[in-house]
């Protein structure tokens, strides 16, 4: 074990005081040359995450999206064995190296547990489509067609545009498909599921996982009389969240022209008995020790996210609030996005923030190609890393990794491959890992599976470890920086809005012994901040590398796009 200063070992709610990072597997590392990342591969690079020293990255847990047994119809997210590690990404033997070394440095190691559908390559789906009476028949959802002409069930539709009904010829009737109809839906409502993916949860937490990331867990439930959902129209006037104008518009988020929604899903989506589902899971995380979850609850309206904790703390640790992602280039935005959040969410709730992952445009191109988006990247590292709440870091996001923008011959990802040039689908996202400049990235020898990111020369890890004003050094200083400040991982969030400029954000976080305040400047003008009455600031912290250190008096200025760290006397 390395010795080092987070004394984390044995804290029960560790992942309070963690930082997460991201890691999409086919993209991070490739170690026996076949243009596809593995487990082999993150082994070797997880010095680089952390070493126990302030060289490295430093972050506290791997959120890793999913490496089990797959037909990679969507990349993983299609599981055909719960309990087995892909052939490509390596065996469960490398797993269990992966996770002994992962522990040595002390990082905590997520698993994507992706279980609203399977494959249908998974033999539970082969059995339960193989005849009406088979004893697994019920854990998927069969329904008969509509009259004369055997039209779907309902009127459902699937998250990647289309019906998300399949007729199967064998036994003659429609099976549910939220994504893919290589995707079948898991009938929640039967027990047997539920047993059976318990036993899936306990086999990993037996093997000694930190936690999991829970894909969808919103739609698991259906409706019981899978009513037709309605038209979109009777569903515009959307509750709670951003308000329009502090919204990205959905083109820079998902990087395409947004397909019409035909409708609101009512039916399909936050059904109660879902809750009753994830207390079942959370009674099983509670029998080990110091096990997190992290929920993907795509809602507009706050409540309805913050529904997911449980009512009493007994559902989900964490749950992504997606719309700090969506907000557009505005203090005002982030602020109001967070103020509502803070507001919302139930007494002991725990926020967890990203700005990236593996399903959106990268942080970086949604603000802007321009020669600003790195000094806004880097504000927005200032922001993830200081909120009150859990962050999450998406793989490459620290050395400022662009989207791809690929032509439609190397898309892979089924949205794209179907929709383009509509949906360009989302592997501008998961490029691979930039570890060096130069053919393959430092990431293969072969042919990736995915072009290279843009601005390879400069966005890459090697370049930026030997440059001190990197992004890549700006994320190791705040990192570490953040395990010493209780004030940060651990204290409370305030607003500060008196002697504040329109195109900035500020706040207080405030633990027992240590106050700091945390200014960001979104626009490109200098400002003048005043922090009247808060006491004297001394700045810890600055995203500009021209700003010294040391004290400064009670009215700052803030370089365009700086953010500052202060903390009070
Ligand atoms: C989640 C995942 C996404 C996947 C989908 C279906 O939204 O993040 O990548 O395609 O679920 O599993
Ligand atoms: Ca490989």
């Amino acid at each position: 074990m390395i010795a080092d200063n987070r004394k984390m070992d044995g804290v029960e709610d560790w992942w309070k005081r963690a930082v997460f990072y991201q890691i999409y597997p086919r993209s991070y590392k490739d170690s026996n040359h076949d243009g596809i990342g593995d487990l082999p591969g993150i082994i070797a690079q997880l010095d680089y995450l952390n070493d126990g020293t302030d060289q490295s990255l430093g972050i506290d847990a791997i959120w890793f999206s999913p490496f089990f047994t797959s037909p990679d119809h969507d990349f993983g997210y299609d599981v055909a064995d719960y309990c087995d590690i892909d052939p490509r990404y390596g065996t469960l033997e490398d797993f269990d190296r992966l996770l002994e070394e992962a522990h040595k440095r002390e990082i905590r190691v997520m698993l994507d547990l992706v279980v609203n559908h399977t494959s249908d390559q998974h033999p539970w789906f082969m059995e339960s489509r193989s005849s009406r009476d088979n004893p697994k028949r019920d854990w998927y959802i069969w329904k008969e067609g509509r009259g004369k002409g055997n039209r779907p069930p309902n009127n459902w539709r699937n998250n990647f545009f289309g019906r998300a009904w399949n007729f199967d010829q064998l036994t003659g009737q429609y099976y549910l498909h939220s994504f893919l109809k290589e995707q079948p839906d898991l009938n929640w409502e039967n027990q047997a599921v539920r047993e059976a993916v318990g036993n899936v949860i306990r086999f990993w937490l037996d093997r000694g996982v930190d936690g999991f990331r829970l894909d969808v867990a919103h739609i698991y439930c259906k409706d019981q009389q899978f009513r037709d959902n309605p038209s979109l129209l009777r569903g515009l006037n959307r509750v709670g969240g951003l308000a329009p104008a502090d919204r990205l518009p959905l083109a820079n988020i998902m990087k395409k022209l947004s397909l019409p929604e035909l409708q609101v899903r009512k039916y399909n989506q936050h059904m109660p008995e879902t809750h009753n589902v994830l207390k079942e899971f959370r009674r099983i995380y509670d029998s080990y020790p110091a096990v997190t979850s992290v929920g993907e609850i795509v809602a507009d309206d706050p409540e309805l996210i913050a529904s997911y904790y449980g009512s009493n703390n007994d559902e989900l640790h964490m749950n992504f609030y997606f719309e700090l992602l969506q907000c557009r280039w505005k203090a005002g935005a982030f602020r109001r996005c967070i103020e509502l959040w803070e507001k919302t969410l139930p007494a002991g709730a725990w926020p967890a923030y990203t700005l990236s992952n593996h399903d959106v445009v990268r942080a970086l191109s949604r603000y802007g190609h321009d020669r600003d988006a790195d000094k806004r990247a880097r504000l927005l590292a200032l922001m993830l890393l200081t909120l009150r709440g859990t962050p999450f870091v998406y793989y490459g996001e620290e050395i400022g990794m662009k989207e791809a923008l690929l032509p439609k011959e190397k898309l892979k990802d089924p949205i794209g491959v179907k929709w383009y040039p509509l949906h360009r689908g989302r592997d501008g996202c998961r490029t691979p890992m930039q570890w060096k400049a130069g053919c393959g990235a430092g990431f293969s020898t072969a042919e990736t599976w995915l072009p290279l990111g843009p601005e390879l020369e400069q966005r890459n890890v090697q370049k930026q470890q030997s440059d001190s004003h990197s992004l890549l050094n700006l994320y190791k200083q705040l990192i570490w920086l953040r395990k010493t400040l209780p004030a940060l991982y651990e204290g409370s969030y305030r607003s500060i809005t008196d002697g504040i400029a329109e195109d900035c954000y500020c706040y207080l976080r405030q633990a027992e012994d240590q106050a700091l305040v945390i200014c960001l400047n979104f626009s490109s003008q200098q400002r003048q901040i005043i922090l009247s009455d808060l006491g004297q600031p001394q700045l810890l912290f600055s995203t500009s590398p021209a700003t010294a250190k040391g004290g400064i008096g009670q009215s700052l200025t803030l370089q365009p796009y700086e953010g500052c760290l202060y903390a009070l006397k």
